[in-house]
């Protein structure tokens, strides 16, 4: 693997491969185990967008494997606020260290940042276009929760117009045999472009009437940066909400997931029920990256 741009890039058998290599890395994440195979390697971490578990987990797997993190995050106190290129910071960085994950609100921006890059380059979200990374640890979630890949029925819900996380976890799901609904007011449907991509059973639905047969429950935030305008976000802020009472007909083993940060989709009634998932996927995003970043580096 040179870059990770898009999900696309994976087949099912890599897909499955960085799964598997990720089990192994478990217990290093966990610091239980000790492990050093990126010494003396160099992240070079770019995040022209906010970020908490992306950037710090990445940073943990790669401190995690004995390699070391160069960080930009403050564009005002980097060469770009003096007005340098983002092909210019790219040429730079990369003759500073071995492999570079890039945030930026422009999609096609770490697609671009491959190709002045002479280190591999990681997507870790480009605008509302793709979050390679993410998918990943979604997928590692989903099999090591529900024990399968094959055979599950998950329902998309939230903003499917924006979230770059649904944009990429539903071309890496329709490579599994899965039957996805898609649960959103209508302003934030997913794209008419990225379900003909696709190739899955998908079906628009509602909550109430697939709650009951549902394995994962995917909740997204209205991603309230990427709207045009103002008017727009208030039209939809709020329109739905999951409580603990809101689950309360779903299977004992279904999962709720998200890839946080939650702003009030999530009630905080449903942290303590059997169905939450979503602060486990965090720390799942640990050994996915390790088994990323040991991939691109070795
Ligand atoms: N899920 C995710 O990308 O979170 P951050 O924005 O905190 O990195």
């Amino acid at each position: 693997m040179r870059h990770l741009i898009s999900i696309g890039d994976l087949d099912r058998e890599d897909i499955n491969y960085i799964l598997k290599k990720a089990e192994e890395f478990e217990d290093v994440a966990r610091g239980e185990k000790k492990l050093r195979i990126l010494e003396g390697k160099i992240l070079g971490n770019l995040f022209f967008e906010p970020s908490t578990r992306t950037m710090m987990s990445f940073e943990t797997a790669m401190k995690r494997l004995g390699g070391d993190v160069i960080n930009m995050t403050a564009q005002e106190a980097s060469s770009i606020a003096k007005g340098e290129t983002l092909a210019d910071t790219i040429r730079v960085v990369s003759g500073y260290c071995d492999a570079i994950v890039i945030r930026h609100p422009l999609e096609g921006a770490a697609r671009f940042a491959a190709e002045n890059s002479s280190v591999p380059v990681i997507n870790a979200g480009d605008g509302a276009g793709q979050h390679p990374t993410q998918t990943l640890l979604d997928l590692y979630t989903i099999k090591k929760e529900c024990g399968r890949l094959d055979g599950i029925t998950i329902a998309l819900m939230g903003d499917l117009k924006y979230s770059r996380t649904i944009h990429s976890l539903i071309k890496a799901l329709a490579l599994f045999d899965m039957r996805i609904y898609l649960i959103s007011p209508e302003a934030l449907a997913l794209p008419e472009d990225i379900i003909e991509d696709v190739s899955a059973e998908i079906r628009r639905a509602r909550l109430e009437e697939v709650i009951s047969e549902i394995d994962v429950l995917y909740v997204t935030r209205i991603q309230k940066e990427r709207f045009p305008d103002e008017e727009e976000y208030r039209k939809v802020s709020g329109s739905y909400r999951i409580t603990a009472e809101t689950l309360k007909s779903a299977k004992d083993s279904m999962i709720v997931m998200h890839p946080l940060p939650r702003v009030d989709e999530i009630h905080p009634s449903v942290d303590s029920t059997k169905h939450a998932r979503y602060f486990q996927q965090s720390f799942y995003g640990v050994p996915v990256r390790m088994a990323i970043l040991s991939e691109v580096m070795l």
